[in-house]
């Protein structure tokens, strides 16, 4: 078993360099299926999601080949199955895109249900009705999914949540479908403007992403031919930001989109840290104790909820009481307990965690129960006095490429070890 041994406390200071984005590569990659060609795509994140993707794809008939270790180029011509792999579906949560995409390709496929972390109740009927809106059926039967369409047509979809996977697997479905989708009340983060560029570099016609009205005009064929460039990881960003924060320390995260760490900065802002925005690059410093703070998860543009644990280790420290409510996921305060083991006063009741500052953390072995709930127990580690063991990185090897590297090149004494 592998774990993360930490030993704090270090104010973290230097420079870190951004990732492409999990969330729009776990995308972009199966989006690839609609292309009757091939294309290249750059600054792929190097992390565990996108190798699962891409052998995904390989089963589906793909041929990918890697240029770096974060760019590929994929040929997606030859489609040999409809069947995507049951055990690697069921491995991650973002496998529901390979419906959508095969849908608008082959109209059929037959894929696992999507796993995941374990956040709560992850629903999929807003996909299912939009696939059901396109012309599709959906069928699911002991955890396999069914979809099916003779043709796909363009139709109005009104998305009654906000739902980034439901936005993008509609959009992914109605690009080749004929006539025009309008998808209501979509959702708008970086992500989905990053899987609607991409589908246009290949010969889509989307507009409005990064709006709650996104129109799809349907064509005949994406030819590829062409490469791109993954938007940089607002979460990771995030994470760093508030890593920043928690150490006292003083950081420059670069190749980073720093319109889209506003919500970030503004509670950075509030609790007494400093943030210099310098476009393409950000630097975030703290030189005392955080302030109190409340805080909601929001839809893009509001808080993420990808940053909500990374934000409580900065709140567990606060001087004064703080409070976060969850808006999105009815199960994403379990980091809290291993918060508590280090010193935290927190106490969690169904989707609002009441936290009491206080002056230190001490190190503790703690457990990652998901993926950011993993990337907060880092930045604990880091924080707090002594050792700390964070077990579980599996969760964490998902969505960071080489995190203790990169902490260990801004000072912190991290070290991955295999018992
Ligand atoms: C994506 C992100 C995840 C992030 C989340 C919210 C990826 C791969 N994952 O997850 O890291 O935490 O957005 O920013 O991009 N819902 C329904 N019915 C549906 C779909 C969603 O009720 O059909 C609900 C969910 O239960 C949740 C809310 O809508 O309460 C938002 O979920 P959604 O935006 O779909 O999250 P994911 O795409 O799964």
């Amino acid at each position: 078993m592998e774990k993360l041994v930490i030993k704090g406390p270090t104010p973290l200071k230097g420079e870190v360099t951004i990732n492409g984005a999990k969330n729009a590569a776990v995308a972009i990659l199966p989006a690839t299926l609609l292309i009757n060609g091939s294309c290249t795509i750059e600054n792929l994140p190097n992390i565990s999601d996108i190798k699962i993707s891409c052998e995904i794809l390989e089963k589906l008939g793909a041929k990918i080949k890697w240029n770096t270790k974060n760019s590929i180029t994929i040929d997606t011509s030859n489609l040999s199955t409809t069947t995507a792999p049951l055990d690697l579906t069921s491995k991650f949560r973002a496998s529901y895109y390979v419906i959508g995409a095969m849908l608008g390709r082959k109209g059929e496929i037959e894929v696992g249900m999507p796993g995941g972390c374990k956040l709560g109740a992850r629903p999929i009927d807003q996909h299912i009705k939009g696939f059901e809106s396109l012309g599709a059926t959906i069928t699911t039967e002991k955890g396999t999914i069914y979809a099916k369409a003779q043709k796909l047509t363009g139709a109005p979809i009104y998305m009654d949540v906000v739902s980034v996977g439901a936005t993008i697997n509609v959009m992914l479905a109605s690009v080749l479908a004929e006539g025009t989708t309008v998808i209501d009340n979509a959702a708008k983060e970086p992500h989905i403007v990053d899987v609607a560029n991409f589908l246009n570099t290949m010969g889509a016609d989307i507009r409005g992403a990064g709006t709650d009205v996104i129109k799809i005009n349907g064509v005949k064929k994406l030819n590829g031919n062409a490469t791109y460039s993954v938007v940089p990881d607002q979460i990771e960003a995030g994470t760093f930001m508030l890593a920043a924060v928690a150490t006292k320390g003083d950081i420059v995260i670069k190749n980073c989109i720093t319109k889209h760490l506003e919500s970030i900065t503004a509670k950075i802002i509030e609790v007494g840290g400093n943030v210099e925005d310098n476009i393409d690059s950000i630097h975030v410093w703290c030189d005392k104790r955080p302030h109190k703070a409340t805080i909601k998860t929001l839809p893009y543009p509001g808080f993420p909820t990808d940053l909500q644990p990374q934000m409580g280790v900065v709140l567990s420290l606060a001087n004064g009481n703080s409070i976060i409510h969850e808006s999105i996921w009815d199960s994403r305060f379990q980091y809290t307990e291993e918060l508590n083991k280090m010193g935290a006063k927190i106490t969690a009741q169904g989707k609002t965690a009441f936290f009491e500052g206080v002056k230190k953390l001490t190190g503790s072995p703690v457990y990652s129960s998901d993926l950011r709930a993993g990337a907060a127990l880092v930045i604990a580690g880091i924080s707090a006095d002594g050792i700390t063991e964070v077990y579980n990185l599996e969760h964490i090897d998902r969505g960071y490429e080489n995190i203790e590297e990169k902490f260990r090149k801004l000072g912190a004494n991290i070290k991955r070890i295999n018992e």
